[in-house]
């Protein structure tokens, strides 16, 4: 059950987030560690959280296309963490995977991550080890990439949902690594926050232009999202923009999925534009925007396409491998008899065997796909199992191709209990790059592989 939510009142104080910073001159800290953090219910004690930079979210990252990112992790943690820097097509060596781009950062250790950002768009970073409990317990934060002429809107707000599973006294609940979470749809929890807070309002003016970064950062829950009081427009997925903006009123974030949208705020004077998530209790107000005062006397009508990114385009799809990808485990289900142990080693090796990718439980010793540089591969992603789930692909975007022809360009696909989805890429980034399910408790307990790109 959910913690009963406060009322939203007009007017009431924005989220704090914390301020931009421009990654330029010497190499600035980031610092994983406990601290308190006021995300749940009014009234309780700030909850203890773990926190990059000591605020959850942690410092939003803001980059121009092309520059450099440059941060030193350093951990304090009384456990192993990484970086990954989620969507970013980035260096192999800058990923944050523990046991296949790096080792793990051991507690009072630091790394140093430096990478160029090829594309603009919502990006996010969070840990990759015991992801399950380091997101879980407030670990992420937003990395904005700016087009170098970004559209022109009056506000740019990024607006990184969580879920949280906390405790009557408002602490994080300790019931981490439930096996029964972890066999059906992970970690749910009871309590929504948006920037790390439970109630997001800011006061906008009628017509005003907004642009939305909707990130979920949520370990397991998917959040259907509604627009009302808004004449939205989604212009880009994961970063990626679409070729056109595509008039929206619901919208489906499964968990490390972004959405950019443009919205024109169509509530007048005195009401509230929102975005809701439209549940069975009624629809719970994640944001909400009261309307004073009126930025201009028309809407600007619908937004131009944002320029695209560099991402090469797929080659011959009749020609191209498909490689299947079968999903397997879980509740109602389980794996079938014979099903393979990853051999990768490490502590990789002593997760639960639950789900199974592709006839293996977690990492194979060898990667499951070996691409050419530039070959354009096919991945059919089979799920056979009783739950939804959010197929990641790191170093690379993919587009869905089905009889419709190519989807626009992603980096994690909700792929419903029963469905196939067929994916396809450029395989141009050389590397060991992760493909695994994002709600992190199915990762962790077996549905994670990799590819190489040679
Ligand atoms: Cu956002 Cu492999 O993760
Ligand atoms: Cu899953």
């Amino acid at each position: 059950m959910r913690i009963t939510r406060r009322q939203v009142l007009a007017g009431g104080a924005a989220a704090l987030a914390a301020p931009p910073a421009r990654a330029t001159g010497p190499i600035q800290e980031l610092r994983a560690a406990p601290a308190t953090s006021p995300i749940g219910p009014e009234g309780l004690a700030p909850t203890p959280v773990w926190a990059y930079g000591g605020t959850v979210p942690g410092p939003e990252i803001r980059v121009r296309q092309g520059d450099r990112v440059n941060r030193r992790l350093v951990n304090g943690l009384d456990q192993p963490t990484t970086i990954h820097w989620h969507g970013v097509r980035i260096a192999n060596a800058m990923d944050g995977v523990p046991g296949l781009t790096q080792e793990a950062v051991a507690p009072g250790g630091s790394f140093d991550y430096g990478f160029e950002v090829p594309d603009a768009g919502t990006y996010w970073y969070h840990p990759h080890n015991r992801t399950w409990e380091q997101l879980a317990r407030g670990l992420y934060g937003a990395l904005v990439v700016e087009e170098p002429e970004p559209p022109e809107v009056d506000r740019d707000l990024v607006l990184l949902i969580d879920d949280w599973r906390l405790a009557e006294d408002g602490t994080i609940h300790e019931s981490f690594g439930m096996m029964h979470d972890w066999a059906h749809a992970g970690r749910l929890g009871n309590w929504a926050t948006v920037n790390g807070r439970g109630a997001h309002a800011e006061t906008v003016r009628e017509n005003e232009r907004l642009r939305f970064r909707l990130g979920n950062a949520a370990t397991a829950r998917v959040f259907p999202l509604r627009f009302t009081g808004l004449a939205a427009h989604l212009v880009a997925l994961d970063g990626m923009p679409l070729a056109m903006p595509a008039p929206v009123e619901t919208l489906t974030l499964a968990p490390a999925q972004r959405a950019d949208v443009i919205a024109d705020v169509t509530a007048g004077e005195g009401a509230v534009a929102r975005i809701v998530e439209p549940d069975q209790r009624g629809a719970l107000a994640l944001a909400d925007f009261p309307v004073s005062g009126r930025a201009r006397v028309q809407p600007l009508g619908p937004p131009r396409a944002l320029p695209a990114n560099p991402v090469a385009p797929l080659g011959d799809l009749g020609a191209a491998r498909s490689v299947p990808l079968r999903m397997e485990g879980g509740a109602m289900r389980g794996l079938a008899e014979g099903t393979r142990r990853g051999g990768f080693g490490g502590a990789m090796d002593d997760m639960p065997a639950i789900w199974a990718l592709a006839g293996t439980v977690g990492m194979p010793e060898r990667p499951f796909l070996e691409a050419g540089r530039g070959e354009t591969v096919r991945i059919a992603m089979v799920n056979d199992t009783a739950f939804p789930h959010a197929m990641h692909l790191h170093g690379h975007h993919f587009r869905m191709i089905d009889g419709r022809g190519p989807g626009p360009l992603r980096d994690t696909l909700l792929v419903a209990a029963g469905e196939t989805a067929e994916v396809a890429f450029v395989a141009d980034n050389p590397g060991d790059w992760m493909l695994h399910c994002h709600m992190v408790e199915h990762a962790a307990s077996g549905m994670m592989t990799w590819l190489r790109v040679a």
